[in-house]
């Protein structure tokens, strides 16, 4: 059991539905332990200034259904700096916190990692749309990202489809595939262009284009993930090798904004409440993570040291076959 009597709870890096999920679970899960919660803002940015919040149940009331985070959040370049994560730890000593619970993807862990080092019992939760946290099967957002992402591609299609074009829609995802691969896969795209697969060339995609303008075909969808090639040069290539006409459609930031599923909105609240649990047990520097579907945590220098630029292989070979 733990001598815990206050604990501070901040979200990092790319705002991600769910996150406000989480932050309620802990908030009620503190305060049902006895703790008194306290929410620092814009992330990291807000532990060096000392930029707070006091967090009560009635502060949390309502915020399940809200995209975005209530604490704000920022990518701090200053916490890189060894001589601000001091500050950030003193900070936290002289308020009487005693742990802090933040929520975000691997750059946050990244931070979190220097933070321990200060002598800050840390509890981080995965959020980020990109779900690309080896630690973890899930990160929260992810969810409401690829459906997001599948209801405008719906739309785009509509469009593509009136004017007989190929379209290529770009989605978000960092270095890694996952909102690319669902999406396109509830799309039923024509490709699927993720960087985990994509060996250099776009050969086999344009061959695929080609038949189908010879079947007959009306209009071709191709998803594809950030950071892979430039989206404007993809479509200009497929106009001049295949004679279709091609638009770009790149959806950004839609991605990240907008109400959180169920699945994000119950993840969240599992994995805060799970994160206080850690806390209440006497144990710290673990992060929560998801394996076989159920909740688990790891030391989080642990986590950070796993690696997996793997998508799952049967999803991958999947959208191949079922490529329309
Ligand atoms: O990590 C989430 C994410 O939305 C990525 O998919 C994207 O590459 C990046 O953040 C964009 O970051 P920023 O908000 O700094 O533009």
């Amino acid at each position: 059991m733990s001598d815990i009597k206050k604990i501070a709870v901040l979200t990092s890096g790319g705002d991600a539905p769910g996150m406000n999920s989480a932050i309620r679970a802990v908030v009620f899960a503190a305060i049902n332990s006895g703790y008194e919660v306290v929410g620092i803002l814009r992330g990291y940015e807000g532990l060096i200034d000392w930029e707070v919040k006091e967090l009560t149940i009635d502060n949390v009331r309502n915020i399940n259904n809200r995209g975005g985070t209530i604490l704000f959040t920022s990518r701090s370049e200053r916490f890189l700096d060894k001589k601000y994560r001091e500050i950030a730890a003193d900070n936290m000593r002289e308020h009487g916190v005693d742990a802090l619970v933040a929520v975000g993807g691997d750059g946050t862990l990244r931070g979190a990692i220097e933070l321990r080092k200060e002598g800050v019992n840390i509890i981080c939760i995965p959020g980020t749309i990109d779900r690309d946290m080896a630690c973890t099967e899930y990160t929260l957002g992810f969810d409401t990202a690829a459906n997001t992402a599948t209801e405008a591609i719906d739309r785009i299609r509509d469009s593509s489809l009136s004017h007989g074009r190929c379209t290529v829609v770009e989605v978000m995802g960092r270095k890694r595939g996952y909102i690319a691969l669902w999406a396109g896969m509830a799309t039923s795209a024509d490709a699927i262009v993720l960087p985990e697969k994509w060996d250099g060339n776009f050969d086999n995609i344009i061959n695929a284009l080609k038949q189908r303008h010879v079947d007959g075909r009306n209009s071709y969808l191709v998803v594809l993930a950030e950071g892979v090639t430039d989206a404007d040069k993809l479509a200009e290539l497929i106009q001049k090798q295949t004679g279709i006409e091609s638009r770009v459609s790149v959806l950004g930031y839609i991605q990240r904004g907008g109400s959180p599923t169920a699945k994000d909105r119950m993840y969240g609240s599992l994995m805060g409440a799970y994160a206080v649990e850690i806390l209440k047990n006497g144990k710290g520097n673990r992060i929560v993570a998801i394996k076989n579907d159920l909740l688990i945590d790891y030391d989080i220098t642990e986590a950070i040291e796993l690696n997996n630029n793997e998508l799952d292989d049967f999803q991958y070979k999947l959208s191949l076959t079922l490529a329309e």
